[in-house]
């Protein structure tokens, strides 16, 4: 039976590059588990986009000091050409900044609207009569009222950590420099969420058969302790989704980001839709109650997946499809929530502004993508925050990667292409011998496996139980010593040859959602006419609001999860080898450019 999935990655916000804590907490698994999922056949929707508005955003803007247009298309822009490097293959990655997600945004907010999830309520908030305009919280600086620091932000005081109520901040002033700044009531939409507070705390226990303990947990614990409360969906902000009210106060206000951000999600499908030309082909995942919808995250955005998100879609009920397309349908609700821990760098906290990262596009100048995709699956920090060490990614990479797997497919093919004069040795495959068959069984039921475990989004444990696999052809090869035999024994040495290339052929499969760019090459050296992936390709897309970059993935149809065909006598390609030893100096180099 094909399932239908929705892979959902958060979208990254326009203010920073993307590095590898980045990629291995929410890009990476959802590309794993997409490419599993494709090549067994069933229905893959893989989406996300740039978060474009906001204030982390604008900020970034006014420190380079350029238009916030430009500046969030050029982060896109470096986003969509990473994601093409390291193949992540978003069926569509798009951007918040597009008519289409205006459009699907305002429909929620109406449909929340009107369900009676929203209300109206003033708040105190700081105005500059200089510049005419509210600053967000960000904004304002100030002296802390409870430590007396002069350089605390308006919401929260660096240097005692608390959180702070941004009217009682005492001296404040405005980042921006516009002059002196006033208190003044500003009015908001408040989304009510305390009344929807049964409902997702339904929404979570029945998942509690499949969600991460880390993530039901804390998500339940925080319903339990401070219960859902009433959050403003609105901000006092000229970049972003205007607010669908046709008052003038709402003129200089638009959506709260963190609010239409997660409706990315229903909107990306639908731009996807429109982008293939089948107009209608969202609603198999969006309209669908058997769809399954998985929201590869990281930590710090666990609340905004498993309950602000979840509370949209029910609060919205039918009104969404009412108002946006004139029919009354309910909308799927999140199926999982693998959410990642964090990822730390040689022991300690990734920063960006310290220069304590590796950045993804600088990292893909000097190593392939699948010694840097092995590296993260092997540490990904699914249970617990890991740790990238330069000296280990370089010793995992030599003695698993190359010497377990690269050095096993490429001394069988190589061999095999040199004595077999380009082809999978012509046996008699009645004739193979206890041994042959039971590492193909051994292999075989590693489709089950590794399959259960990428099922469970346990992606550490598939690759390494596939890492195992490859250990016992290195076992069985060095037992029956092909190298050997054929000087002796060239029919023995040909049986042993062909369940190798056999067994290699099936884990070129297992190892492809890790590894997709060696599988692909492997697939090529074993003569194989179809590819195993499609092509990642950009495309642009233009709109009332301009023209934005997207990228896309064209998959290829058909099962390919499933254990090796390999016919004997099959013409073979010339191999090469798929991985590249490393320098253990590298690791040095490396730890010199951080901090810097
Ligand atoms: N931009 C946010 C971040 O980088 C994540 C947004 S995920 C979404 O932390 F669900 F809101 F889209
Ligand atoms: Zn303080």
């Amino acid at each position: 039976m094909n399932e239908t999935i929705l892979v959902a990655v958060a979208w990254p916000y326009a203010n920073a590059q993307i590095h590898m804590g980045n990629i291995t907490g929410s890009h990476l698994p959802g590309d794993i588990f997409a490419r599993y999922h494709r090549l067994k056949g069933d229905n893959v929707l893989m989406i996300t986009g740039t978060d474009s508005h906001g204030t982390p955003v604008t900020m970034t803007a006014d420190k380079l000091g350029k238009p916030v247009e430009e500046v969030y298309k050029s982060f896109h822009e470096d986003f969509i050409r990473l994601f093409q490097q390291i193949g992540i293959s978003y069926d569509l990655y798009t951007t918040t900044h597009s008519q289409n997600h205006f459009k699907v945004s305002q429909s929620v907010f109406l449909a929340l609207q009107k369900n009676g999830y929203l209300y109206r309520a003033f708040s105190k908030q700081w105005y500059s009569p200089s510049a005419e305009k509210f600053l967000p919280d960000r904004y304002v600086e100030g002296t802390c009222y409870i430590c007396g620091y002069e350089g605390a932000r308006s919401d929260q005081c660096d240097n005692c950590g608390n959180v702070l109520e941004p009217e009682k901040l005492i001296n404040p002033r405005a980042t921006t420099g516009d002059g002196a700044l006033e208190l003044r009531d500003t009015e908001h939409f408040y989304l009510d969420l305390s009344k929807l507070e049964p409902d997702v705390k339904k929404f979570l226990r029945e998942r509690a058969d499949h969600m991460r303990e880390t993530v039901l947990g804390e998500s339940l614990r925080k319903i339990e302790n401070e219960g859902l409360k009433p959050r403003a969906i609105t901000r006092d902000l000229d970049w972003g989704i205007p607010v669908p009210v046709d008052e003038p106060q709402w003129k200089s206000k638009v959506l709260y980001v963190w609010f239409e951000a997660v409706i990315g999600y229903l909107s990306a499908p639908i731009e996807w839709a429109q982008a293939t030309g089948q107009a209608e082909a969202w609603r198999e995942w969006w309209l669908n109650p058997q769809a399954k919808h998985f929201h590869f995250i990281g930590k710090d955005n666990i609340f905004f997946h498993t309950s602000l998100w979840p509370a949209l879609i029910m609060g919205a009920g039918d009104g969404f499809m009412e108002i946006f397309a004139g029919e009354k349908a309910s909308l799927t609700l999140p199926y999982d929530v693998p959410a990642n821990q964090f990822m730390n760098l040689e022991g300690f906290k990734i920063s960006g502004s310290r220069q304590w990262a590796v950045w993804g596009l600088e990292a893909l100048a000097h190593y392939d993508p699948d010694a840097i995709r092995y590296y993260l699956t092997a540490n990904m920090p699914e249970a617990k925050d890991s740790d990238w060490s330069w000296s280990e990614f370089i010793t995992r990479n030599n003695n698993e990667l190359v010497a377990t797997w690269g050095n096993l497919a490429n001394r069988v093919l190589a061999f095999c292409y040199k004595h077999w004069d380009g082809c999978v040795p012509a046996v008699d495959e009645k004739a193979l011998r206890p041994a042959d068959l039971d590492l193909l069984a051994v292999i075989e039921n590693g489709f089950n496996i590794v399959g259960a475990e990428l099922d469970a989004v346990r992606l550490r444990a598939a690759l390494s139980e596939t890492m195992k696999l490859a250990t016992a052809v290195n076992q069985y090869l060095d037992v029956n010593a092909p190298w050997s035999a054929i000087k002796t024994d060239k029919d023995s040495a040909a049986l042993t040859v062909f369940t190798a290339l056999k067994a290699i052929d099936s884990l070129k499969i297992l190892f492809a959602p890790f590894l997709p760019f060696t599988s692909e090459r492997l697939n090529g050296f074993f003569g194989c006419e179809s590819a195993l992936f499609g092509e990642q390709f950009t495309q642009e897309a233009n709109d009332s609001l301009g023209s934005h970059q997207t990228l896309r993935y064209k998959p290829v149809l058909g099962v390919q999860w499933k254990p090796s065909e390999l016919k004997p006598g099959q013409k073979l390609n010339q191999p090469s080898p798929l991985f590249k030893k490393l320098e253990t100096s590298a690791a040095e180099e490396e730890r010199a450019k951080l901090g810097k």
